[in-house]
């Protein structure tokens, strides 16, 4: 299974960097959001699950490989920078940024599966378990933000015609 375990490195690495650019991303959505306390309360609990999965990808890699492999990603953690700072341009900030935090769990959901499902192949089942217990976050994360998409919107829309009468 010479190539499955190079997949599954690959993999690896590929997870590792999503969560780095995670963990970009997160934290200036956090910084940004000040009227949406739930919202932003929610974000900096996943931020720093973000951060433990993050390590223990790391660890996961070098238990692999016998630690003779780590993660090199700056290309990603500077690209989810560029992100944080486009969407502060825009005053639907708070929609656009929650809108993409939803794609990006799904993302991660997908590939945390495919991960699991190899890590089975491979006959990792400690691994398997780990990353089960991210995918279960991931999960949350992602059931959570389906479920305040709806009020995050409507108050959005309210604050936002508010503003606008205020400015005449
Ligand atoms: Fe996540």
């Amino acid at each position: 299974m010479t190539h499955a375990r190079d997949n599954f490195i690959a993999w690896l690495r590929n997870a590792h960097s999503m969560e780095e650019q995670a963990i970009t991303m997160m934290t200036a959505q956090a910084r940004r959001i000040e009227n949406y306390p739930d919202l932003k309360e929610r974000i900096l609990l996943h931020l720093e699950e973000t951060r433990a999965q993050s390590e223990t990808l790391t660890r996961l890699l070098a238990q692999f490989t016998g630690g003779t492999s780590t993660f090199k990603d700056m290309a990603a953690k500077l690209a989810g920078t560029a992100q944080g700072v486009s969407g502060m341009l825009t005053s639907d900030a708070v929609i656009k940024g929650t809108i993409g935090s939803y794609a990006f769990e799904h993302m991660e959901i997908a590939t945390y599966t495919v991960l699991i499902a190899a890590a089975d192949e491979l006959g990792e089942e400690e691994i398997k378990a780990s990353l089960e217990a991210i995918l279960a976050e991931e999960v949350a994360m992602a059931e959570w933000l389906e479920k305040h998409l709806d009020d995050i919107t409507r108050i959005f829309l309210m604050r936002d015609e508010r503003d606008l009468l205020a400015k005449r």
